[in-house]
């Protein structure tokens, strides 16, 4: 049996209280970073981030994404006043709890009636706060990062393509943080999407690529990777026969 698995991975096989390998290590510690240092990525560098991408898994193998990598800082920097443009454009409308008084009521009722329900994934919590601050000119979009990496998405992908998207994606995530590389997703830069110009610029206005994601990167300017706890999860697991009921176990105590 260890003879095969020994096969499967140069890492080696799990041994019971083993300490995490270098992969999971890479898994439990990579942080979000949102600052980076002024310093370029070189290319060579950047294309070896984008080969862990190039190998990910996908549906049918159909491979359905393009990278765009960005390393203008006069770009980005348009790429980040626009969103913040359009994010005041929003908030304007629909920014309530930055109003008072009858402009505030008038606003709550848009947002809750209209918006929320078209576009609750972007109106939900987490999101429609970073807009409400990006809105004040409080925080930014693309954290001032060297390096921003656009992922399409190709429509003709197979079933799920933005499952393979976020795959790959998360493939390059950890890839550069094995690498000393920072990253940060970047969800919010969807934002251009509502943009002629960049739809035009990132060929997202022509058959078959749409938006799928975006990742900032560069060197970082402080230490962000460290393990921190995240919510106990409860697990169904089914082991018995058909009739039995399955066992609940509360992963991650
Ligand atoms: C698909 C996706 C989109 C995200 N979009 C943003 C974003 O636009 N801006 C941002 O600062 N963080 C973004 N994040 C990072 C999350 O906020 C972060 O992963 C989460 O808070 C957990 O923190 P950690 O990455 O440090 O473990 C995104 C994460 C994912 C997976």
């Amino acid at each position: 049996m260890d003879a095969i698995n020994d096969t499967l991975s140069s890492l080696g096989v799990y041994r019971e209280g083993m300490p995490w390998n270098p992969v999971e290590k890479i898994i439990m510690e990579r942080r979000s970073v949102r600052r980076f240092k002024k310093e370029m990525l070189p290319d060579n560098l950047i294309r070896r981030i984008l080969e862990s991408a190039r190998f990910a898994p996908s549906t049918g193998n159909g491979q359905p994404w393009k990278f765009i990598v960005i390393k203008s800082p006069e770009i980005i920097a348009e790429m980040e006043r626009d969103a913040a443009k359009i994010t005041k454009f929003f908030m304007f409308f629909y920014g309530y709890t930055m109003f008072k008084g009858l402009r505030r009521m008038v606003s709550k009722i848009m947002a809750n009636f209209s918006v929320m329900r078209l576009y609750k994934n972007e109106f939900c919590t987490p999101p429609f706060f970073a807009m409400t601050q990006a809105a004040e000119d409080q925080t930014v979009y693309f954290h001032e990062a060297p390096v921003v990496i656009i992922i399409l998405q190709d429509k003709r992908g197979v079933s799920n393509p933005s499952v393979d998207v976020g795959i790959a994606g998360e493939h390059i995530v950890l890839a550069a943080h094995s690498l000393g590389v920072g990253t940060c997703w970047l969800g919010f830069a969807r934002l251009l999407t509502y943009y002629p110009k960049w739809r035009k610029k990132f060929g997202l206005n022509k058959y078959p690529y749409k938006f799928g994601n975006c990742i900032c990167l560069g060197y970082p300017a402080y230490k962000a990777d460290r393990e921190v706890p995240r919510e106990i999860q409860t697990v169904e697991w089914h082991e018995g026969s058909m009739k039995d009921l399955p066992r609940y176990e509360r992963q991650g105590e």
